[in-house]
């Protein structure tokens, strides 16, 4: 239930996605430990490389709002299959929580995934070997 929630604020999130370039909306939303949900959508940027993914957006939302862990994550767009958060934006949900549910959805399907099982091998500053350079 939390989670048709969370897709649900993921489908009317991606209606402001701003994707002039690529025409791929994303909506995204995360649920922070509290219950709220915060939402975020593609804002693409004539330079490209500016372009801030929703998942990123949404989490910017999340402690920019005094939140740092998230629990439940979703993601929404109108492919098939339904698509999953890029490498980065990976990296950047798991700083935020050790594992979540990630339910990737479409018009058509909905699937849940797990942000752990996403980023096998993450990096950490706390192990040695980074902070050691
Ligand atoms: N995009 C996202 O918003 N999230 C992802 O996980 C991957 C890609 C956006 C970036 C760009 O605006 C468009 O999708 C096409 O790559």
């Amino acid at each position: 239930m939390e989670l048709e929630a969370l897709v649900a604020a993921a489908r009317v999130a991606r209606e402001n996605a701003y994707a002039p370039y690529s025409n791929f909306r994303v909506g995204a939303a995360v649920m922070g430990a509290s219950g709220r949900i915060y939402v975020g959508c593609n804002v693409e940027n004539a330079t490209y490389g500016a372009t801030i993914c929703a998942e990123r957006a949404a989490v910017c939302s999340m402690v920019a709002a005094g939140e740092t862990r998230l629990t439940a994550v979703a993601v929404f767009t109108d492919c098939s299959p339904a698509a999953s958060p890029c490498g980065i934006c990976r990296q950047v949900l798991v700083e935020f929580a050790e594992d979540a549910p990630v339910v990737v959805a479409s018009p058509e399907s909905q699937s849940v995934l797990s942000l752990a099982a996403l980023l096998p091998k993450r990096f950490a500053l706390s192990s040695g070997a980074n902070l050691n350079g």
